[in-house]
């Protein structure tokens, strides 16, 4: 699948809108699909919802383009290949969802400066690396699942500046590394998943009196 089409002649937001809305009719109409639904908020889209769709192909970097969207939900369906850098230009994104497809490759720096983020989830996806918080800015951030992918490393004292973190999922990768004591800082997490890693019980029992 790809949006080429859906984006042509970004023009005043007007024409902007109808060019999406026919790119939009004539998707569903070629994919013969339901249930998309598009949020308007005060005249323009706000969330883009395409979950469990059945969409193949690799994700467009025209997407990058719809800085306006607040939610982009891509869950459940078969998109692989890399995130297209051009993602980064999503400045208002609160709710980015690409859960349950194949997509491989390093999770990127730049999700980072998505500073608006609160729900991010990459569950079930090929993605490897270290997660990239060295640079990071989500101090909005409540929910981080990166369950069930191939990441092999935390080891950030940055994890600390996740000040609103709630949920951390990691389960399922190959953390080898040390969990860094920085999670002990993370004063508002309710839920931590850190099972089916490499990770050794020392390392789990230390982060537990951290914690205490
Ligand atoms: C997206 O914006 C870039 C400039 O930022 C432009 O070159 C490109 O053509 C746009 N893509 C579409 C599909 O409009
Ligand atoms: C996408 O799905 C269609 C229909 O299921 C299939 O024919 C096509 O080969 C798929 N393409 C890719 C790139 O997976
Ligand atoms: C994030 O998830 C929480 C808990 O499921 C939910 O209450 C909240 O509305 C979500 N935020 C966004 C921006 O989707
Ligand atoms: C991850 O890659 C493996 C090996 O290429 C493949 O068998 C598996 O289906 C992939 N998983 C996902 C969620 O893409
Ligand atoms: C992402 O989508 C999956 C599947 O649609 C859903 O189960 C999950 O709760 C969503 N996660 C977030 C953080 O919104
Ligand atoms: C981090 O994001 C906040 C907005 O949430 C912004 O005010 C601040 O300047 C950013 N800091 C850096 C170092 O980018
Ligand atoms: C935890 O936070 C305190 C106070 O902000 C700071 O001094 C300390 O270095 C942090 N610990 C870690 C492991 O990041």
């Amino acid at each position: 699948m790809n949006f080429h089409f859906l984006l042509s002649n970004l023009g005043s937001p007007l024409i902007h809108m109808i060019s999406w809305l026919i790119g939009l009719f004539l998707l569903l109409h070629h994919l013969h699909v339901i249930g998309l639904v598009l949020h308007v908020h005060h005249g323009r889209v706000h969330s883009l919802n395409l979950g469990h769709m059945g969409l193949n192909g690799t994700i467009s970097p025209h997407l990058g383009n719809l800085s306006f969207l607040v939610e982009l939900d891509l869950s459940d369906n078969n998109f692989h290949g890399h995130l297209p850098k051009e993602l980064v230009q999503l400045r208002r994104l609160k709710l980015l969802n690409l859960s349950f497809n194949e997509l491989d490759g390093e999770v990127p720096t730049w999700i980072g400066s998505l500073y608006a983020l609160q729900n991010l989830s990459f569950h079930n996806n090929n993605l490897s690396g270290i997660i990239p918080l060295s640079k990071s800015n989500l101090s909005r951030l409540e929910i981080l699942d990166l369950n069930d992918n191939l990441i092999e490393a935390i080891i950030s004292r940055e994890i600390g500046r996740l000040k609103s973190l709630k949920i951390l999922e990691i389960a399922g990768n190959k953390l080898n590394g040390i969990i860094p004591n920085a999670i002990s800082n993370l004063s508002s997490l309710e839920g931590l998943s850190l099972a089916y890693n490499s990770l050794s019980v020392r390392e789990l029992v230390s982060l537990k009196i951290n914690k205490e």
